[in-house]
């Protein structure tokens, strides 16, 4: 069943949070509602810009369509991830989205303001719920490149003001997180400090926690110990995550996590198998071990077992 965020957050905020994942193929659709109904958490699916034009954008639609069918006790979101304006409204319009993230968050806050309103009215008159962006992570989102330090720390003052002004339904804060594999320098930890001073001004309100990937070091090992070359990896300590749900952050975003089981699965897969040539044999070993990885995370951010009292409070 088809959600927005918003029902989702209502029934999680401040208890647990709800796993937000990337998908951008048939094989990561299996493995994440697979995970899902594992563990009986509810979750949000999240295609970015890059996810819907990798084949088509209708396809990954059909794809999450066929999932939900194969899978019929899933009770999830599908979310925009990072959307510029033109690819909000294309998702609004599409009439498969049930929320929406606009990322104006490059742009200064007057026109963040400007831009996010636009979108929460033509969403909000769809019933699609709108995730806005204030403060900036470092690393990588979609085409834009912010360099370390260059990062700015979400000011609550100025989310306090922000929802006020445009409305939306839930904010991406920078709380130190980056995207990628790359997070943490020196101490790894969340600014838990700017959490709470948001939640003492807006408490209530669902808060979005983004680069959110643990990079487990084994994995790492193991990408390594198979031909990769990834060095000086580091991501956010899976024990914070709870922390962060009790502060409000009711949603949280793991892409590149998912995108390490694909390279271990693979990469040891044709190492120990050098002259297969098929894709299917690897595909379905990724498909039980990107779900052992989904239930894994739903369990540590507390949305494991959630199922049954979420569907229970959405028929109220
Ligand atoms: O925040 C970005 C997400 O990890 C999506 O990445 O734009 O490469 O699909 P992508
Ligand atoms: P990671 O790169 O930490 O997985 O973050 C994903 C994300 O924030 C998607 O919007
Ligand atoms: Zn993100």
């Amino acid at each position: 069943m088809i959600v927005t965020t918003a029902q989702l957050f209502k029934h999680a905020y401040g208890k647990y949070a709800i796993g937000a994942y990337n998908i951008n193929n048939a094989e990561q659709a299996m493995g994440l509602f697979k995970g899902a109904i594992d563990s009986q958490a509810p979750f949000i699916i999240q295609i970015s810009k890059g996810a819907r034009s990798y084949t088509d954008k209708r396809m990954l639609e059909a794809i999450i369509r066929a999932a939900g069918d194969i899978f019929p006790d899933a009770i999830f979101a599908v979310h925009l991830d990072h959307g510029d304006e033109a690819t909000c409204y294309d998702c609004i319009d599409s009439g498969f989205f049930s929320s929406v993230m606009i990322d104006a968050s490059h742009d200064p806050f007057e026109k963040n303001v400007e831009i996010t309103k636009r979108v929460v009215e033509r969403a909000h008159a769809k019933g699609i719920s709108v995730e806005a962006e204030l403060g900036m992570l470092g690393g990588v989102e979609e085409d834009i490149v912010v360099e370390e330090g260059h990062s700015c720390l979400t000011d609550p003052a100025e989310a306090e003001e922000f929802v006020k002004q445009t409305g939306c339904d839930s904010l991406a804060c920078a709380i130190g997180t980056s995207h990628g594999a790359f997070k943490f320098k020196g101490k790894q930890s969340l600014h838990f400090d700017v959490l709470e001073k948001i939640k003492a001004r807006m408490n209530g309100f669902p808060l979005v926690m983004h680069g959110s990937s643990s990079v487990p070091q084994d994995e790492v090992a193991r990408i390594n110990a198979a031909g990769g070359t990834i060095a000086g990896s580091m991501g956010v300590d899976v024990n914070e995550y709870l922390p962060a749900a009790k502060l409000g952050v009711t949603k949280i975003n793991i892409d590149t996590d998912g995108r390490l089981v694909w390279t271990r699965v693979h990469r040891e897969f044709f190492r120990d198998k050098p002259a297969e040539f098929d894709f299917r044999p690897p595909g379905k070993i990724f498909i039980v071990e990107y779900a052992k990885f989904i239930a894994s995370r739903n369990v540590l951010l507390g949305s494991a077992g959630q199922l049954a009292d979420l569907r229970a409070s959405l028929t109220k």
